[in-house]
This record gives structure tokens, C-alpha cells and sequence, in this order.
């Protein structure tokens, strides 16, 4: 069997800021709640001129570059994202066009809620093992404040936008060493798209927030449990020795609160030393909010450019989301 490794990533913000501050002008809520209750400052917000599509487009451009390829390298390009709209074509079709990709390339998106880069990057996983393609790339790019109700305080103050993007390749050595995929269809109800009661023919995100909160803490630490563990028959200790080989651990950024939360699931689950986990947490939410499909991407590719992961590390990259989805994907970087 082939390995999997990433050899370059890319990550692309609108230059718009949304502060804590401007949203106090716009529903009953202070700069004070949201960061207590959430850990966000301020978060990016895409000009009526930018989609899923444009800055998934620079992302791309930004990992092909980091990794010294030329684009028309990429054999199949596979976008996570939940904001394609018109939904056909997909927004890797959008994409490849734009950036000249080579002809016939196969492309398509995954649609699984925030944890579309995960899934996107476990479906990409396999081609590259099985041996069929050599270069791969994947996207997670999410215009949310398309789909935001800023008349919602219990959701505006949440969500931004922004895209990730890596270039994987077939190689020798061990890279993406395996995912773990979960869904809960039970729950579906609690996060939403409803159609707006005063904007007709908007659709706009809705959740339970406290009953996401609760599954995404579980969620969470299951996965990175069950991304080390596979047949779930490790022992307690032995679980104990994979996670502290873990150097890093990148959650999507739905809630610092929720971040800690899981850190600390898995430290009890585990009976580790309290902050063993946390420590490994890697947290840029302050700075962009929840931008669902590209939190993990651009949070992986500012802690590589930031020093904060390094070659040889070895990293969880671990998300929830709508459907509800989630899971997690286990790499040598
Ligand atoms: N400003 C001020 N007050 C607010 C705000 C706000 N923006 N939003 C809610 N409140 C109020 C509530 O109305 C409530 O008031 P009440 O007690 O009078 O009813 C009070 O604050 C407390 O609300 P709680 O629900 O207890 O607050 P909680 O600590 O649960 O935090 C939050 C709410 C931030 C939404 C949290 O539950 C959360 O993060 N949930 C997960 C959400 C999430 O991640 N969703 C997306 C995941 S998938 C994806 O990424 C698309």
C-alpha cells in the first residue's frame, strides 16, 4: 500500500473584519458574552463579490505554491464546503476552471457540515493509497454569513468565512496514516437550515446551541480516541501512550469553550493529568470565528507557517458539524 502525506497548504480570509463590537450595534449582545461565552473577538466576512468558489480558488493557489507544484500536477480536486450556490456545478468544478486545472480532472464536493474537510481529506485519502493518483488536492471554503441571520444573536455572533486548502502526494513514507469517519442523524434537528420568517426566500443556519455543545464535546473525543484506536480494543493505557505521542491537535474552531471541554473529556476518560490534553489544543478562533469547512485547513496551515507544527509531528485534525456529522484524521506531517 501507498502513503499519503501533505506536501503543502494554502489559506485565504476576506480582508473584512466583523468585530464583537460592531455586532453590539447590530443585535443585544456585548463584546464582553461573546468572548466569555465563546472565545471569539472578531471574525472575517467575504465582499458581495467573494464566495466559497473565490476563496477556495486562492487557497489553492496558496498550497500549490507552498508546495512547489505546478497546478496542472493535481490530478483530482475534492472541495468539503456547504455554501455552494447554485449548487451545480460543484465548487471544485467552479474551481479547476479557474485555475486551469488539467482537462477531465474528476472533481466534486463533500457536503458534511463543518466536518466537511475532514471527510473531504479521509475520500482523498484513498485515492492516493490505493495507488491511482499521485497528486491530490483538497479545499474546505465556507461563506457562512451567507447563510447567517444577523438578526440572531444566538448564531450571528458565531460564524465567518475563509478557506484552507492542502496538496497531498503518494510517497513513500507515512503521511495520512488513517480517518475516522462518524454521523448522527438523530440529532439533525438541532442545526438547520429554516427559511427566514422576515427575509423571504433567505435561508438562514438555526441550532439548539446548548445540544450541539453537548454532542460536539463527545464527539470530539471520541474521535481522536477512535482515530488512534480503530478496533476500539485498546486498553486504558495503552490509549494513554498513542495520545501522548499526539504533539498537536487541531479542532474545528466552533467554541473555544467547546475546545477546552473536549480536551478535558478525554484527560477524564483517560485519567491524564489535567491541561495534558489542552496543551496539544490549537486555538485561532479569537481571530476568525467558526468559518466552518476552513477552520481546520487555515488553522493548519497558520500553525505550520507559525512554527507551531513541524515536519515529523504527529497531528489530529478533529470536527463536528451539521447532519450531525464528524470525525477525524490522524497524520504524520
Ligand atoms: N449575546 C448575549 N446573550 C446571548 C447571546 C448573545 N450573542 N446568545 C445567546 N444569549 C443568551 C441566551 O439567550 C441565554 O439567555 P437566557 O438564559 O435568558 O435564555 C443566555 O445567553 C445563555 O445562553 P446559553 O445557551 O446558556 O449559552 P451557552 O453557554 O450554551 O453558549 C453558545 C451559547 C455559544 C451558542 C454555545 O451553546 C455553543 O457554542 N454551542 C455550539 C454551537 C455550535 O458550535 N454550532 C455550530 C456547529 S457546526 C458548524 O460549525 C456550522
Amino acid at each position: 500500500m501507498y502513503h499519503a502525506g501533505i506536501i503543502g497548504t494554502g489559506s485565504y480570509v476576506p480582508e473584512k473584519v466583523l468585530t464583537n463590537r460592531d455586532l453590539e450595534m447590530m443585535v443585544e449582545t456585548s463584546d464582553k458574552w461573546i468572548l466569555e461565552r465563546t472565545g471569539i473577538r472578531e471574525r472575517r466576512i467575504a465582499g458581495e463579490e467573494e464566495t466559497n468558489v473565490t476563496m477556495g480558488r486562492i487557497a489553492l493557489e496558496r498550497a500549490a505554491e507552498n508546495a512547489c507544484i505546478d497546478l496542472t500536477e493535481i490530478e483530482m480536486l475534492v472541495v468539503g464546503t456547504n455554501t455552494t450556490d447554485p449548487m451545480w456545478p460543484s465548487a471544485a468544478g467552479h474551481i479547476a476552471h479557474l485555475l486551469n486545472l488539467r482537462r477531465n480532472l474528476p472533481f466534486f464536493d463533500v457536503q458534511a457540515g463543518c466536518t466537511g474537510f475532514n471527510y473531504a481529506l479521509a475520500t482523498a485519502e484513498q485515492f492516493l493509497k490505493s495507488g491511482q493518483y499521485k497528486t491530490v488536492a483538497v479545499v474546505g471554503s465556507d461563506k457562512l454569513s451567507a447563510i447567517t441571520n444577523y438578526k440572531d444573536r444566538n448564531t450571528c455572533v458565531l460564524f465567518g468565512d475563509g478557506a484552507g486548502a492542502v496538496i497531498l502526494r503518494r510517497r513513500s513514507k507515512e503521511g495520512l496514516i488513517r480517518s475516522y469517519l462518524g454521523g448522527e442523524y438523530k440529532l439533525r434537528h438541532t442545526l438547520v437550515l429554516r427559511d427566514s420568517e422576515d427575509d423571504h426566500g433567505c435561508r438562514f443556519m438555526w441550532m439548539e446551541g446548548k445540544k450541539v455543545y453537548a454532542f460536539a464535546k463527545g464527539a470530539m473525543a471520541e474521535s481522536c480516541l477512535r482515530v488512534l484506536d480503530p478496533d476500539g480494543r485498546a486498553t486504558k493505557k495503552e490509549l494513554r501512550t498513542l495520545l501522548n505521542q499526539v504533539d498537536r491537535i487541531i479542532p474545528h474552531q466552533a467554541n473555544a469553550r467547546i475546545i477546552v471541554s473536549a480536551a478535558e473529556e478525554l484527560e477524564s476518560r483517560l485519567e491524564l493529568p489535567s491541561g495534558a490534553v489542552k496543551r496539544k489544543m490549537i486555538v485561532t478562533i479569537e481571530k476568525y470565528g467558526n468559518n466552518s469547512t476552513a477552520s481546520i485547513p487555515l488553522a493548519l496551515d497558520e500553525s505550520i507557517r507559525e512554527g507551531k507544527i513541524r515536519t515529523g509531528d504527529l497531528v489530529i485534525l478533529v470536527g463536528f458539524g451539521a447532519g450531525l456529522t464528524y470525525g477525524a484524521n490522524l497524520l504524520r506531517l
